[in-house]
C-alpha cells in the first residue's frame, strides 16, 4: 500500500488573523467542520490503497497534531517533529529515509495538509495512475489545469505519454514559481499544467535523487534521524543536525532537476487554500456572491468574504472586500490585495 506523508510545517501567514504561529491554517476548520489536516488524512484513509500516514510537523504543534488525528480516527504510523522548518526537501528527505530503511521500494504519497480537493474519487483515480508510474521508477507529479498566470505555483510542461501507463506523461520541463511574464506565456501556450504540490514516488528512488541533486539536504536529514530520539509516536529530529540542513523546496531541489519526473494530469477540484480570496472561491455564496461565516450581516455589498469568530460584524456598501474578525485582531482588505497580508505578518514579527 502507498504511505501518505502529510506535510504540515507551513506558517499560513496569508490567512492572518485566523492563522497564527501557534495555530497555523492546516489545523483550522477552514473548508469544512474538520481541520484541513483532518480532511487531508481522511482523504487517504488507511485500507487497501493506503497505509497509515507519516506526519511531518513542527515540534511545537505535536499535541495539536496528535489530538486532531485521534479525533479524526486516524492512527499515524509516526509523527516526525522538526525543531525548525527547513522547507519541503528536508521534510520529504526524513520521511523517505525512514521508509527506505524498512523497504526502499515502498511508495510515498507526499500531501500538503492545507489543500482542498472536492472530487475525491477523481483524485483517487489519479493516484492509481500515478502508482503505476511510480512503480516503474518515476517521480510523479499531479498536474492541474491553470486558470491564470499565477506566480506562486510550479509549471509543468507535459512530454511524451509513458508507455504502459495510460494517463501518465513524462515531464519535459518543470519550472518552479516563474516570473509573471513567463507564467503568462505558459498559460497562453496551453501546454503547461500547474504543479499541485502532491508527489508520488518510491522512498528509495527519492533518496537516490537527493543523493544526486541535493546531497547536503540528504546528509543533514540522515544525521538528524541518527541522532534523533523517539518517544511514544513522536520521532524527534536532532536539533543541531536538522538546523544545519539547507532550506530548499522539493520543487527546486529535485523536481526541476531530475530526469525521471512524470505527470498525471487530473481535475479533482484542487485548490491551494493559500489566501483569503481562495476561501471566497470555494465558499458557499449568497445571491450577491458574498460568503458570510459566523455572526455576520451584509448590506448592499457584493462578492465579499466576511468571517467573524466573535463580535457581530456588519458590512455595508463594500464590494470585493475581505473582512475577518477574531478576538484580538481585525483584517479589512480588498480581495485582489490579500496576498499582501503576508507583509503585515512580517511587520508584526519584526516590530513585535
Ligand atoms: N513539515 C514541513 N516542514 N512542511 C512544510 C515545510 C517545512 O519546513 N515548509 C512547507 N511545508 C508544507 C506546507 O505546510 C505546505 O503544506 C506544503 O509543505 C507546501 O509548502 P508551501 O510553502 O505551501 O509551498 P508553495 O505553495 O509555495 O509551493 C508548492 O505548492 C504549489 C501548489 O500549492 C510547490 O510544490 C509548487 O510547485 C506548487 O505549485
Ligand atoms: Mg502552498
Amino acid at each position: 500500500a502507498i504511505r501518505p506523508v502529510l506535510l504540515c510545517g507551513g506558517a499560513g501567514s496569508r490567512l492572518w488573523p485566523l492563522s497564527r504561529e501557534l495555530y497555523p491554517k492546516q489545523y483550522l476548520p477552514l473548508c469544512s467542520e474538520r481541520s484541513m489536516l483532518q480532511d487531508t488524512a481522511l482523504r487517504v484513509e488507511a485500507g487497501d490503497r493506503f497505509a497509515a500516514p507519516l506526519v511531518v510537523c513542527n515540534q511545537d504543534h505535536r499535541f495539536i497534531v496528535a489530538e486532531q488525528l485521534r479525533q479524526g480516527g486516524v492512527k499515524p504510523a509516526g509523527i516526525i517533529l522538526e525543531p525548525v522548518g527547513r522547507n519541503t526537501a528536508a521534510a520529504c528527505a526524513v520521511a523517505a529515509l525512514e521508509m527506505a530503511e524498512a523497504d526502499p521500494d515502498s511508495l510515498m504519497l507526499v500531501l500538503p495538509a492545507d489543500h482542498a480537493v472536492t472530487d475525491v474519487p477523481a483524485f483517487l483515480d489519479a493516484v492509481d495512475v500515478a502508482r503505476r508510474a511510480a512503480s516503474v521508477g518515476y517521480l510523479v507529479t499531479f498536474g492541474v489545469q491553470p486558470t491564470g498566470p499565477e506566480t506562486g505555483y510550479g509549471y509543468i510542461r507535459r512530454g511524451a505519454a509513458l508507455s504502459g501507463v495510460p494517463g501518465a506523461f513524462r515531464v519535459q520541463e518543470f519550472v518552479e514559481k516563474p516570473p509573471r511574464a513567463t507564467a503568462e506565456r505558459y498559460v497562453a501556450g496551453g501546454e503547461h499544467a500547474w504543479n499541485s504540490g502532491m508527489f508520488l514516488f518510491s522512498a528509495g528512488q527519492f533518496v537516490a535523487e537527493l543523493e544526486r541533486h541535493a546531497p547536503a539536504v540528504l546528509a543533514a536529514a540522515r544525521r538528524a534521524l541518527e541522532k534523533g530520539s523517539t518517544d511514544l509516536e513522536f520521532l524527534r529530529l536532532d536539533a543541531d543536525a536538522f538546523t544545519a540542513c539547507p532550506a530548499v523546496s522539493i520543487d527546486t531541489a529535485v523536481m526541476e532537476k531530475t530526469d525521471s519526473a512524470a505527470v498525471v494530469p487530473g481535475e479533482f477540484g484542487w485548490t491551494d487554500v493559500g489566501a483569503w480570496s481562495a476561501l471566497w472561491e470555494v465558499g458557499a455564496k449568497d445571491k450577491r456572491g458574498n460568503v458570510a461565516i459566523g455572526d455576520v450581516i451584509t448590506e448592499d455589498s457584493d462578492r465579499c468574504y466576511v468571517r467573524s469568530d466573535g463580535a457581530l460584524t456588519a458590512v455595508v456598501g463594500l464590494n470585493d472586500a475581505v473582512v475577518v474578525v477574531t478576538d484580538d485582531a481585525v483584517l479589512v482588505s480588498s480581495k485582489d490585495k490579500v496576498q499582501q497580508v503576508k507583509t503585515v505578518v512580517e511587520r508584526l514579527r519584526r516590530d513585535g
